[in-house]
């Protein structure tokens, strides 16, 4: 069976620069890229990030993980000749002849504060920080910005609904990357009253989990104090050993 490869390894192999050990003789297709307008010709089969990375340019924002989690290298490019404005993750995306590029590594965008212990489960929690949910216009923008393939504003009329739960099952992929928030039209910044309906949800609309009421239990009445302190005490390389032997649940 084909050894599954650990998220960390696939971090690793992804960081592994394309600039370097690349003999250009080697490669047999290339394709040409416009990245804030310029030209470049790079290898076929590279991700947009590491034909960027190729083509000279050095990532200090606009890039994390490099395994599509982080939400971090926000991406949108259009095709000459083709209308649609494309938006993806940069380290999830091979590039494509004629790919015109330009990075968002920021979507600035407001986020409400509040103690979710104090809110009340109802809908007009949600449009007491996010008044402008009642604008959404469902042009279906959001969707088909979302690199993560999430039917954003489904989950957005659920959360005009007040279905908590719903909106949380269906942006638990969210990565957070604003690509959805930038192009709506009606000013929403779905990412966060996601995030906002899955606290709630969480906290208030989801039943504690017997387990972790009896492990909690466990921890207050100090059944776990000795693993604790031999913990503080580890070294480094004690942790590492213990973290690499742990014993995990099955998938
Ligand atoms: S982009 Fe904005 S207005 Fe359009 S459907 Fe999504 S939330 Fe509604
Ligand atoms: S819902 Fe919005 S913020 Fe979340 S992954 Fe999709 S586009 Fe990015
Ligand atoms: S760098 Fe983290 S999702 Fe692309």
């Amino acid at each position: 069976m084909k050894e599954k490869k650990s998220i960390m390894d696939r971090i690793a192999e992804s960081n592994k620069a394309v600039t370097t050990g690349v003999d250009e003789k080697d490669i047999k297709s290339w394709v040409t890229i416009y990245v804030m307008g310029k030209a470049y010709k790079v290898p076929a089969g590279l991700t947009i990030m590491q034909a960027m990375e190729f083509a000279g340019y050095r990532f200090i924002r606009s890039c994390g993980c490099r395994a599509g989690f982080c939400g971090a290298c926000g991406t949108i490019y259009r095709k000459i000749g083709d209308y649609k404005l494309h938006a993806v993750m940069a380290c999830q995306t091979r590039v494509e002849d004629g790919m015109y590029l330009v990075q968002i590594p920021f979507a600035p965008a407001y986020k409400a504060t509040y103690d979710i212990q104090k809110e009340k489960y109802e809908v007009g929690t949600l449009f007491k920080y996010y008044p402008e949910l009642a604008r959404c216009v469902s042009c279906n923008t959001c969707t088909k910005s979302c690199p993560q393939g999430l039917e954003v504003m489904d989950y957005i009329q659920d959360a005009i609904k007040g279905d908590f739960e719903k909106v949380a099952h269906e942006s638990f992929d969210c990565i957070q990357c604003g690509l959805c928030a930038v192009r709506c039209p009606a000013e929403l910044v779905h990412y966060n009253i996601a995030q906002l309906a899955r606290r709630m949800f969480g906290y208030h609309g989801n039943k504690e989990p017997e387990l972790l009421t009896a492990r909690l239990e466990e921890i207050e009445k100090g059944k776990y104090k000795k693993d604790w302190e031999k913990l503080l005490k580890a070294s480094i390389e004690e942790l590492k050993k213990l973290y690499a032997e742990r014993v995990r649940e099955a998938d």
